[in-house]
C-alpha cells in the first residue's frame, strides 16, 4: 500500500530539463509509488532505429515497436530493451538530436502510449512526459506542468552531460533543447501542452526539493494521513 492509501495517479508534463524526471522520481520514492518515465520509452525505440539503421517514419521501426520488448526495473530507475540495458545510452547526444521524430509518428505514438496505460492501471503511480496529463491519463488525480526558462534547463542539461564527460557548449545546449522545444510543441500529434486542470511550476529559481515538497502538498491538500 503506498502512502497515500487508495490507487492514485500523478501526472506531470513540461520540457527538457524542466526537473520533472528528478522530482517525479523523488515524489515516487517519498510516497511509494510506482515511477514512469515516459521519455525513456521514446528514447528507446530511438536507439533501436538508430542501432537498426531505421528512418524515425520507416514502417520497420512501426514494425519493430510492436515486437519490441521495453521494461522498466529499479522502480523506473534502469530500462531495458530487449532485456538490455540502455538506461545510459538512451541519453546521449544521437538519441536527443532523433528522439522528437521519432517522438511525432502517432503510430509509434499509440503503441507507447498504449504500453503506459497498462503499467498506470497496476497501481499507483508518478508519470513524467509530454502527453501525461492530457492523452495518456487525462483523468489523473493531480496534474502538474513544469516549466522553466530556456537558460535554466540548458544549464541544467549542461550539468548533467559535463557528469557523463560529454564535451558540449551551453549555446549548442541550448539550441538543441530549443529546437526539441519546438518539434515537440508544434508536433501534429499529441504535442506539450498545458493541461486546463493542471497546476503549473515554474521551477526557474526553485531547488528540486522546493518543488517536490510543493507537489507533495498539493497532493496532501487533498488526501487524509498525509
Ligand atoms: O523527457 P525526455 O526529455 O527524456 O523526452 C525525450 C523526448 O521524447 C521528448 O523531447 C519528446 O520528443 C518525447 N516524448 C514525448 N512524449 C512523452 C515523453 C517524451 O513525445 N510523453
Amino acid at each position: 500500500m503506498n502512502k497515500i492509501g487508495s490507487q492514485v495517479t500523478i501526472a506531470m508534463d513540461g520540457p527538457a530539463g524542466s526537473g520533472k524526471s528528478t522530482v517525479a522520481r523523488r515524489i515516487a520514492e517519498k510516497l511509494g509509488l510506482l515511477y514512469l518515465d515516459s521519455g525513456a520509452m521514446y528514447r528507446a525505440i530511438t536507439l533501436l532505429a538508430i542501432h537498426r539503421g531505421l528512418a524515425a517514419d520507416s514502417p520497420e521501426l512501426i514494425n519493430q515497436v510492436k515486437t519490441c520488448h521495453i521494461e522498466f526495473t529499479d522502480n523506473g530507475k534502469k530500462i531495458l530493451l530487449n532485456d538490455k540495458d540502455v538506461t545510459v545510452e538512451i541519453r546521449t547526444p544521437p538519441v536527443n538530436r532523433l528522439v522528437a521524430d521519432v517522438a511525432k509518428i502517432p503510430e509509434i505514438r499509440s503503441q507507447i502510449v498504449k504500453h503506459q496505460q497498462r503499467i498506470g492501471a497496476e497501481g499507483s503511480i508518478v508519470a513524467e512526459g509530454r502527453d501525461l496529463t492530457t492523452i495518456v491519463f487525462p483523468d489523473a488525480d493531480f496534474k502538474f506542468y513544469l516549466d522553466a526558462s530556456v537558460r535554466e534547463r540548458a544549464k541544467r542539461r549542461l550539468a548533467e552531460l559535463r557528469k557523463q564527460n560529454v564535451d558540449t557548449t551551453l549555446e549548442s545546449v541550448e539550441a538543441e533543447i530549443q529546437e526539441r522545444d519546438e518539434k515537440d510543441i508544434t508536433r501534429a500529434h499529441s504535442p506539450l501542452r498545458t493541461a486546463e486542470d493542471a497546476i503549473i511550476v515554474d521551477t526557474t529559481n526553485k531547488t528540486i526539493d522546493e518543488v517536490v515538497d510543493f507537489i507533495i502538498a498539493q497532493v496532501g491538500k487533498q488526501e487524509i494521513g498525509l
